[in-house]
């Protein structure tokens, strides 16, 4: 029963970078296209290299895998390629970072890598009837004064993107050192999430909650060192956009027996379950339900909780978040169903 309910139930994908569901066939043929030669010679071998230890050697290999995207028309092929995995798996709304730095420092213009990712979200929404959202995330290992220059180079596509975010490597680089572009990027009408708590403390939570104003913290399952954070994310119901595939693939927790999804869950905090970088940690959304499930035990009411926090959690206005929240009634227990 479990199962089919995590195949069948509608969700919302709340943390994936399109950037990581790049797969290793998609990346040879874009490498083969773009006549950019890769350092390796098969797809077994590509998938061999992705044995990580931390964030960091995960980064490593992510950035450089990214160098085979160069057109409009490659940002297309990834997101569409995305959107048919994500549909297939019953996610009917979806918010995806992209990393504009990963581009526009290879000299790629900013408008291409946009303008295909937003073309595959709008036949996204045609063909399949995903509705999207878009979220710029800022690289964190780079300066304050580089993510400046990003925001301005987005403005003139304010419309078609809903949050800023912040990922890359975490540790050493604090969210207070993005006060400044975050401030700016809410006077110009922006929402924002961080990533926070994956691999650095509690205190990286406490930032990106009072110096950036996010309004959802991606990943945060470190939030639990302290007592003091765990009741004010309850109390103000901050969604945390869980990954757990991701969280073991770099250590984060040693097993998905160790992982703390369930009694983050059952402590009333907003999780959400999510796929982060798919194509480098062995497995979609549904892996990810899967993968939770089995480990932690997960019951039929806990995964329709953990849906209808992905639809609680995601930037829809009211109309739309209850329309969401309507299409769940077919899958709550008999007795809850009205
Ligand atoms: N970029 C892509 N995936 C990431 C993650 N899990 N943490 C930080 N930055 C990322
Ligand atoms: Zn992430």
């Amino acid at each position: 029963m479990v199962k089919s309910l995590i195949r069948e139930i509608p969700k919302a994908e709340l943390h994936l970078h399109i950037e990581g569901s790049l797969e290793p066939e998609l990346m040879f043929e874009l490498a083969e296209r773009n006549r950019i030669s890769l350092p390796f010679r098969s797809v077994e071998e590509v998938r061999k290299a992705y044995d990580f230890t931390d964030l960091q050697s995960f980064l490593d290999i992510y950035y450089a895998g990214a160098k085979v995207l160069l057109q409009e028309r490659d940002f297309y092929d990834l997101t569409a390629a995305y959107l048919k995995k994500a549909h297939a798996q019953k996610v009917v709304h979806t918010e995806i970072f992209f990393d504009p730095q990963t581009h526009t420092d290879r000299g790629i213009p900013f408008a291409t890598v946009i303008a295909g990712i937003r073309q595959a979200l709008l036949d996204g929404q045609k063909q399949f009837g995903i509705s999207s959202r878009l979220i710029l995330c800022f690289l964190r290992h780079l300066s304050a004064a580089q993510a400046m220059q990003t925001l301005e180079q987005a403005l003139p596509f304010k419309d078609w993107i809903t949050a800023v975010g912040l990922d890359s490597s975490e540790a050493g680089h604090p969210p207070k050192k993005f006060t400044e572009v975050f401030d700016r990027a809410r006077a110009e009408g922006f929402l924002s999430v961080a990533h926070a708590g994956e691999e650095g403390p509690p205190d990286y939570i406490w930032q990106a909650l009072q110096e950036l104003q996010a309004a959802r913290i991606d990943h945060g399952v470190r939030c639990q060192e302290d007592p003091e954070l765990v009741s004010h994310l309850i109390k103000n119901q901050i969604p945390l956009t869980v990954c757990p595939l991701s969280n073991v693939k770099l250590r984060v927790f040693d097993t998905m027996q160790d992982h703390n999804l369930k009694q983050l869950l059952d402590l009333g905090i907003l999780v959400t379950v999510n796929s982060d970088d798919p194509a480098y940690f062995g497995g979609y959304i549904e892996e990810n339900y899967t993968a939770v499930q089995q480990a932690l035990g997960l019951s039929d009411d806990d995964i329709y909780r953990l849906a209808s926090n992905s639809f609680q959690s995601a930037f829809l206005d009211g109309k739309d978040r209850q329309k969401f929240l309507a299409l769940l009634k077919p899958f709550s227990a008999p007795e809850t169903r009205r």
